[in-house]
């Protein structure tokens, strides 16, 4: 196994190459993937044709799979492609075919065009991400990822200081807000309570590097102690911050690739594609967080 390095002068990224991850790997190369992951935030593997069994088997080395509840996805039971393993990124419906302009699982979907954080709305965020490109769109489509322990590491002492024990409110509705939607009227009265806002920290440090990131979503909603508009506006300034180009790494599709992702130290999200003449089938898995970060 070679690992090479994307960013070098962040840290930021990497490539690993002779590698075929269907294959039963020894505690070694976990170990030292992990090592990686919580070193560089993100390893891309290329030409890894698998299927959702191989899938889950890889993801299974790092940690529990967290799957697809009711507090990620609008889709019901029956309108899911994927086993409850899945967390489905695709633009496609239960039949394959692209979900309608006017879909409110479109829209929904459209949300992981914001600058975000896996499941940083649950009371446990998730940990990895893992990320599998089985077919690719032509054009567009790329997935982003920003280093959210650069950015800290150049904020202003100031505001290093202003958000070292503030509380963040996160959740799907707010994030989903910020596209014009309203999650009360695109789910039931009982539905809604699986998307209450949970409280996170707004800066994180990992245990294994002790570097500290600015843990941000668009799902953030509120901040305790703060005013609304506020909020706003200071979250907007901080992901503007934190998305400039020294810290991003945009990654070009190829099909089959594999992407795994630190969520607890990085933000990510799509980019356009035309997603109702395109078909563009990536199917992720999560390995859930293991503690809350905060008493809720
Ligand atoms: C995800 C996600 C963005 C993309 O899989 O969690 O946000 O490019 N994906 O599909
Ligand atoms: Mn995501």
């Amino acid at each position: 196994m070679k690992i090479e390095i994307i960013k070098e002068d962040i840290n930021f990224g990497g490539i690993v190459s002779e590698i075929n991850i269907t294959e039963d790997l020894n505690d070694t190369i976990i170990n030292e993937l992990d090592k990686k992951l919580n070193e560089l935030c993100l390893l891309v593997f290329k030409k890894q044709k698998i299927n959702d069994d191989q899938q889950i088997k890889f993801s299974k080395y790092f940690g529990k799979i967290e799957g697809a509840g009711n507090n990620t996805t609008i889709r019901s039971i029956k309108e899911r492609r994927l086993s409850d393993s899945f967390g489905d990124v695709s633009n496609l419906d239960v039949n394959n075919r692209p979900l309608r302009k006017t879909d409110n699982k479109r829209f929904f979907a459209l949300g992981n065009r914001l600058w975000h954080s896996d499941a940083s709305f649950k009371k446990i965020p998730a940990k990895y991400s893992l990320l599998s490109g089985r077919k690719v769109a032509k054009i567009g489509g790329e997935t982003q990822f920003a280093d959210m322990r650069a950015a800290y590491d150049d904020l202003p002492a100031q505001i290093k200081h202003k958000i070292k024990n503030l509380k963040s409110y996160h959740s799907l509705i707010y994030s989903r807000q910020k596209l014009g939607l309203n999650m009360y009227e695109m789910v039931s009265a009982e539905e809604i309570i699986n998307f209450k806002p949970v409280k996170q920290p707004l800066v994180r440090k990992n245990d294994f590097t002790k570097r500290k990131s600015i843990f941000l979503a668009s799902h953030i909603g509120e901040i305790e102690g703060m005013e609304k508009p506020d909020t706003i506006l200071f979250v907007n300034d901080l992901i503007e911050h934190s998305t400039k180009d020294k810290y991003l790494y945009t990654h070009n599709w190829d099909e089959n690739d594999l992407i795994i992702w630190d969520n607890r130290q990085s933000m990510h999200r799509g980019l356009y594609f035309d997603d109702q003449n395109e078909i563009r089938d990536v199917r992720r898995t999560t390995i859930s967080g293991t503690e809350m970060l905060i008493d809720q």
